[in-house]
């Protein structure tokens, strides 16, 4: 019998296929690695016609499914013709800087505020607006369009599902993340748009997160959201309070917040749109970590190890508490530091320091940072957030246990860890008006308990935001 559900996972690293029925096992059918292009020091960018070919393989592979939903990496976006569908730039991915210095001067200028008050986001090049209006300052081609009349710009969804099925559209999750929406009215802001140059009439229409997205083949595709946003859909997360942290390319950290626009403008915590069903919105709040999986595949590109298993398990004591720390800054440094002017760095090397002492700090850096954004969280929610993870480290119990002890708390896996498609997969499924099982908290494949004592655990924290603190700032340096 066929799978009734098809959910494709667009992500920043690789494309992935799921195949999901009401009442049996969901399946991982197809994983394609995608690989981000460094033309230049700070620019990350991809290839959209590879990623659409990745998306259509996957297609392709589902075969006849009830209906399809597809995941999004986000921020990443890019420009292409109207008329034809051919792309007019690379996809720029949110994790490129090309806009930093032009956002640091609009800083200066106390234009925060405004982003801020409307779309809920400061000026950091990591959300869209930015890159659109580069994209048409700086490329003559995108500039030849829009005076034609034929440019469409828009994140990887909405080029996706034009080329998909002829729908130009996005979905109220992704669009909150483009900084261009007006976060209580749900529609492109005129302010937000002039702001950094983007027309809005080249920028898709926002549709709610489960419905209509046109025909692809036949097949209905009926939900599109955001990855991280899936992936708390994937977790089961329904109630204001429950958490989730995703480990993929960075490390994003959501917590649900209810129907109500949070506001935590001073925190470094996003609001975001979860998910839009009808016209109920539930938003949560996020807090990003850019390098995760980034830094982890960085240091096997260099030679620290050559296999993932070398870096599961350490003989030494972990080495924040050697004094050796890694702040895995690859891309800058997001919640609550904002400042992508911050570069990576190792502190408190010396002449015995081995390749394994530096995966071991780079592995502790993404779990130390991850707990700042962690206890952010817990200041604003009012609680200790409870975290269930997924993603590629989750699969390293080194990383995990060393999480428990910086965090302080539980961590508990899944058994199922592809809930960024599994979460797509259940919206999907709800867009034809049927229920797709997501995991409950008894779900739980480890439960990793916090064995280091606290006064330890905050030595550590201490240190390493000694470390963090040296990052900062480096690169505004090298650019003035
Ligand atoms: O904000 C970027 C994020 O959504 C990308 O997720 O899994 O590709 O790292 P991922």
């Amino acid at each position: 019998m066929n799978p009734s559900f098809a959910a494709i996972d667009q992500g920043t690293s690789s494309t992935r296929l799921l195949l999901a029925s009401a009442g049996t096992a969901p399946q991982l059918s197809l994983a394609l690695r995608n690989a981000p292009q460094h033309p230049r020091p700070g620019w990350v960018e991809q290839a959209p016609l590879e990623l659409l070919a990745k998306v259509e393989a996957c297609l392709q592979a589902a075969g006849r499914v009830q209906a399809i939903g597809i995941a999004n990496q986000g921020e990443s976006c890019l420009a292409w013709d109207a008329r034809s569908g051919e792309p007019l730039s690379p996809v720029i991915v949110w994790q490129d800087d090309r806009t930093a210095q032009q956002l640091a001067a609009l800083r200066a200028e106390g234009v925060q505020a405004l982003t801020l008050e409307r779309a809920g986001l400061p000026l950091d090049c990591y959300f869209s607006a930015s890159k659109l209006g580069w994209l048409l300052r700086n490329d003559a081609g995108v500039a030849r369009a829009h005076r034609a009349g034929r440019l469409r710009l828009g994140t990887t969804d909405a080029f996706f599902l034009d080329r998909l099925t002829g729908q130009f559209v996005t979905d109220a999750s992704t669009a909150s993340r483009t900084s261009l929406m007006n976060l209580a009215s749900g529609a492109w802001d005129p302010t937000l748009c002039a702001l950094f140059g983007v027309p809005m009439e080249c920028l898709p229409a926002i549709r709610p997160t489960v419905g209509d997205f046109g025909l692809y083949r036949g097949i209905p595709v009926t939900a599109s959201i955001v990855d991280q946003q899936a992936a708390l859909y994937g977790h089961g997360c329904r109630a204001a309070g429950d958490a989730k942290i995703t480990f993929g390319t960075g490390a994003f950290a959501l917590a649900l917040t209810g129907a109500q626009i949070p506001r935590a403008p001073t925190s470094g915590l996003l609001p975001t749109v979860a998910w839009q069903i009808g016209a109920e919105r539930s938003y949560a709040l996020d807090g990003g970590v850019y390098d995760a999986g980034s830094a982890v595949e960085w240091a096997g590109r260099i030679g620290l190890y050559t296999d993932l298993s070398e870096i599961t398990a350490f003989g030494a004591a972990p080495a924040i508490a050697r004094g050796l720390a890694f702040v895995p800054a690859l891309s800058g440094l997001a919640c609550p530091h904002w400042d992508r002017s911050a570069a990576a760095l190792w502190v408190g090397m010396n002449a015995a320091t081995t390749r394994q002492d530096l995966c071991q700090a780079l592995l502790e850096g993404i779990a130390l940072r991850t707990a700042q954004v962690v206890r952010v969280m817990d200041g604003h929610i009012g609680a200790a957030v409870r975290l269930r993870i997924d993603g590629g480290l989750a699969r390293n119990p080194y990383f995990c246990q060393f999480l428990a002890d910086a965090t302080g708390r539980s961590v508990a896996t899944r058994r199922f860890d592809e809930l960024t498609a599994l979460g797509c997969a259940a919206l999907a499924a709800r867009g034809v008006g049927q229920t797709l099982e997501t995991p409950d908290d008894d779900d739980v494949a480890s439960l990793f308990e916090p064995r280091t004592a606290p006064a330890d655990a905050l030595a550590w924290q201490l240190r390493f935001a000694e470390a963090v603190s040296k990052t900062m700032g480096w690169k505004r340096e090298l650019s003035a």
